[in-house]
């Protein structure tokens, strides 16, 4: 299928999706959002993609928000509908289950901000800014930045990012947690780093961990705790855990399929 806004490749058991308006610095405008949700389809069957890296076209930027000339004549309710549609996109990258790494290379603002807050991992180089300078514009983050952020950075940093505007470092995001690693430059070598060594572990096992997590984070300790023994449960019901166990236990590196 072919995209205009988002290229999808897969090489070397990692799906590539690059978001591609580099003349907008990547902007997310309607178009962009549907196609993204479509090619998040596709990432979800295709089996040859056990890792998926999320980035930008244009060496310039990640994702520069949301298209704030699409906004700018907007009604409330065409806001709302747009808001769900970024958010129910990304949505679907915390659901997939396989891991998403999001190597960012420049701006990550707004609705960028939020796309990479959606993936699992996050990896940016020393010249990446980040931030959610929404306020500057008269609204706040509405890509389920205002609950994603606070939760991976706590409260507080969050609420300064907010109301600052400000659009901090790499190494700032790294200090408060906001990203995973920083690299010199060129991310996308480290995000293929990483990549290629979750994809020598159980794919089916990393799916199992990554729900425990998403869904447990929304639970009470006891809850989360009981749901992790369920989805531990059906572990055991995948040729993975047969494998790596047989494998561990003849002294041979795991076989997974
Ligand atoms: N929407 C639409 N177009 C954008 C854009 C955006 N978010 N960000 C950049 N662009 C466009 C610019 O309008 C410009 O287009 P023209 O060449 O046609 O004029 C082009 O990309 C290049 O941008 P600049 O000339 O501004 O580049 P710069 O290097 O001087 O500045 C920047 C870069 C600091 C990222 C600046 O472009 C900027 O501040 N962008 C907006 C960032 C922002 O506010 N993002 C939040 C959007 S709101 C949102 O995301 C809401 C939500 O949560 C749902």
């Amino acid at each position: 299928m072919i995209f205009e806004t988002i290229i999808y490749e897969v090489k070397n058991d990692i799906g590539y999706i690059v978001i591609n308006r580099p003349k907008a610095l990547n902007a997310l405008n309607v178009q962009a959002l549907k196609e993204l949700s479509e090619v998040l389809d596709m990432v979800a069957a295709d089996e040859n993609a056990k890792v998926v890296i999320i980035t930008g076209a244009g060496g310039k930027s990640f994702v520069a928000g949301a298209d704030i000339s699409a906004m700018q004549n907007m009604s409330a309710v065409e806001a709302y509908e747009y808001a769900r549609l970024g958010q129910t996109t990304y949505d679907k990258i915390q659901e997939l289950p396989k891991m998403v790494i999001a190597a960012i290379d420049g701006f990550a603002l707004g609705g960028g901000c939020e796309l990479a807050l959606a993936c699992d991992i996050r990896i940016a180089s020393a010249k990446s800014k980040i931030g959610i300078p929404e306020v500057t514009l008269g609204v706040l983050p509405g890509f389920a930045g205002t609950q994603r952020l606070p939760r991976l950075i706590g409260v507080s940093n969050a609420k300064e990012m907010l109301a600052t505007a400000r659009k901090i470092s790499a190494g700032e995001a790294r200090e408060i947690g906001l990203v995973n690693c920083v690299v010199e430059e060129n991310p996308m070598a480290k995000a293929e780093e990483l990549a290629a060594e979750i994809c020598k572990n159980s794919m089916s096992a990393i799916a199992l961990g990554k729900k425990a997590m998403n869904e447990g984070m929304e639970m009470e300790l006891k809850k989360g705790i009981e749901h992790e023994a369920s989805l531990f449960a059906i572990a055991f019901t995948t040729p993975d855990q047969r494998e790596g166990m047989t494998a561990f236990l003849e002294k041979r590196p795991a076989n997974f399929k």
